[in-house]
This record gives structure tokens, C-alpha cells and sequence, in this order.
């Protein structure tokens, strides 16, 4: 038979046990929190860097050729052989000159995803993604991008490149 003090011993025994146990937890429950602020304070989790492979919004080249009274550059701001950036229609733009006088115009959003493609002397660089395209026809050098630039009509007329719509 048991003892009934024996059991009531067990029991103080036992619950004191469990008590340890809650406090332990419990104290564990507050440690967690090492910032010095206690238990109440809030804090705000840190989001983590954001990588992406989307386009930026903003335009990366501004145009070097600002158009006066409807021309679109002179032709002398136009290197042979080279390229500058432009505005046409208040749109980007790039010139080449790949002759001598023969002056062609593209639109400078890449045709990848948008980007605002920059002259690069016989090239059109894309800044976002690397892709690479002739000047003197806008066709696609490099990828990513799979088509060419958006050819613009443009004429010489005298010094000057205007729009021949
Ligand atoms: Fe991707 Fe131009 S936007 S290469």
C-alpha cells in the first residue's frame, strides 16, 4: 500500500517539475527577443535585396542632338561612321552616318524589353541586357534582343537631318 505522505510527496514532486518545465519555456519565450528593447518592442522585418531581370522604367540615354525648329540634328553632330542620340517626336532616337551624307535613324527602345538603347560609334548598345545592334541598319548584333530597331525616315537637307514622313 502507499504511503498517503509518500504520495503527496510524488505529487509536490511532480508539479513542481512541471512548473520548472513552464518557467523554463517561458523564459526561453523571452529570450528570443536579444535586442535590448524587451518583450513589447515591434520590429519590422528587413525585406531582402531585391534581384531582378526587368526592365527599368526610366530612360538611361539623353539625347545628345536636341532637335531646333523641327530639325532633327545637324548633320555635322553626326560622325561618319558613327552614331549619336536623338529625339524625334519626342521619342528616343539614334542617328547614324554611315557614309558620307547617308544618314539613317532608328527608334532607340530595344526590341527586347524596352530599354532606351544608346549610340555606341558603329553600334547601339543596350544597357540593360547587353544586346548589340548595327548602327548603319539596326539589325541585331548581339542578343538577347531578336529584332532589329525600328527604322525612322529621315532625309539631309542641306546641314541638316529632318523627318521625311
Ligand atoms: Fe534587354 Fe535591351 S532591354 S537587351
Amino acid at each position: 500500500m502507499t504511503d498517503p505522505i509518500d504520495v503527496t510527496r510524488r505529487t509536490a514532486l511532480a508539479i513542481g517539475s512541471v512548473g520548472a518545465i513552464g518557467g523554463a519555456l517561458a523564459l526561453a519565450a523571452c529570450s528570443t527577443d536579444d535586442s535590448g528593447r524587451g518583450p513589447n518592442a515591434t520590429t519590422t522585418p528587413t525585406p531582402p535585396p531585391s534581384v531582378t531581370d526587368e526592365a527599368p522604367e526610366e530612360p538611361t540615354a539623353a539625347p545628345d542632338a536636341p532637335p531646333a525648329d523641327g530639325d532633327i540634328a545637324a548633320l555635322a553632330d553626326v560622325p561618319v561612321g558613327g552614331s549619336i542620340d536623338a529625339s524625334i517626336d519626342g521619342e528616343p532616337a539614334l542617328l547614324a552616318q554611315p557614309t558620307a551624307g547617308q544618314v539613317v535613324a532608328f527608334s532607340a527602345i530595344c526590341t527586347h524589353q524596352k530599354c532606351v538603347v544608346a549610340a555606341a560609334g558603329p553600334e547601339f548598345h543596350c544597357p540593360c541586357h547587353g544586346s548589340k545592334f548595327d548602327a548603319a541598319t539596326g539589325e541585331v548584333i548581339r542578343g538577347p534582343a531578336l529584332e532589329p530597331l525600328a527604322p525612322i525616315p529621315v532625309a539631309v537637307v542641306g546641314d541638316k537631318i529632318v523627318a521625311a514622313s
